[in-house]
């Protein structure tokens, strides 16, 4: 298999892969195009019953979940959308929404949250199970994180597939993983450290399970 050249963060974001603006960024909370379809889970009900619910979209795209889920939550909800090119549309947010525009690479919020998600953005980050480590750390102790990954694009140094170990390793340290959703779920944060160490990303690996171009992200053993 002939070797890919593996970018680092600033040149797999310039690639045609991330920064391509015809992917779908306009999910909704709810109905046909949306999170709730897109992850099976109901995400307002596990915001319910906190007095100040607070949600973290990494890869929120044009964040049009988190603006609906602004009218439904009670006054003092905190909600945080970070993507890297930020809403393509520019509205007035709501006073409980905050928009950042930044790589979830390298970006950390300054506090912890009762809901972390990621609607197929995983597919464009390099290191996958780096930011799914750290984001488990911005977790509150009871809250919820949820993400679509697809394992083969784990993959080792010389381009075979680490989707088992990565899986094993995700699992061991509490997440699950549905086979069916491609989607991984964590409740609780915690402090987690994979044995896994970060070589690059291959942006030309082709489509994945979503029929997309999306990228393989490598690593050696830690
Ligand atoms: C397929 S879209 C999904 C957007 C949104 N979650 C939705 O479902 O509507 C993927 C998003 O990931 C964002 N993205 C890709 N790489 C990123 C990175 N390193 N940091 C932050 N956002 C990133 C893109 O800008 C894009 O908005």
């Amino acid at each position: 298999m002939p070797k890919p050249s593996l970018l680092a963060p600033p040149e797999l974001e310039r690639s045609a892969v991330v920064a391509n603006n015809a992917m779908n960024r306009e999910r909704g909370l709810t109905g046909v195009n949306s999170y709730a379809r897109e992850l099976g889970v109901d995400l307002l009900a596990q915001l319910a019953h906190r007095p100040a619910p607070s949600w973290l979209d990494l890869c929120s795209g044009e964040g049009r979940a988190l603006r609906e889920a602004a009218s439904a939550l009670p006054a003092g909800a905190v909600l945080t959308g970070v993507d890297l090119v930020g809403p393509l549309v520019p509205r007035p947010a709501p006073p409980a929404l905050e928009e950042t525009v930044a790589s979830v690479s390298s970006w950390t919020p300054s506090r912890t949250y009762d809901l972390i998600t990621c609607v197929h953005g995983l597919h464009y980050v390099g290191d996958q199970l780096g930011l799914l480590s750290r984001a488990a750390s911005w977790l509150t102790g009871d809250g919820l994180l949820a993400a679509h990954f697809d394992p083969e694009s784990v993959r080792h140094a010389d381009g075979s597939s680490a989707a088992r170990p990565a899986l094993a390793a995700l699992r061991a340290a509490g997440w699950e993983y549905s086979t069916r959703r491609h989607r991984l779920t964590l409740r609780g944060g915690r402090a987690v450290r994979l044995p896994f160490r970060y070589l690059g990303a291959d942006p030309a690996a082709g489509p994945n399970y979503t029929g997309q171009p999306a990228v393989a992200s490598y690593y050696a053993a830690a």
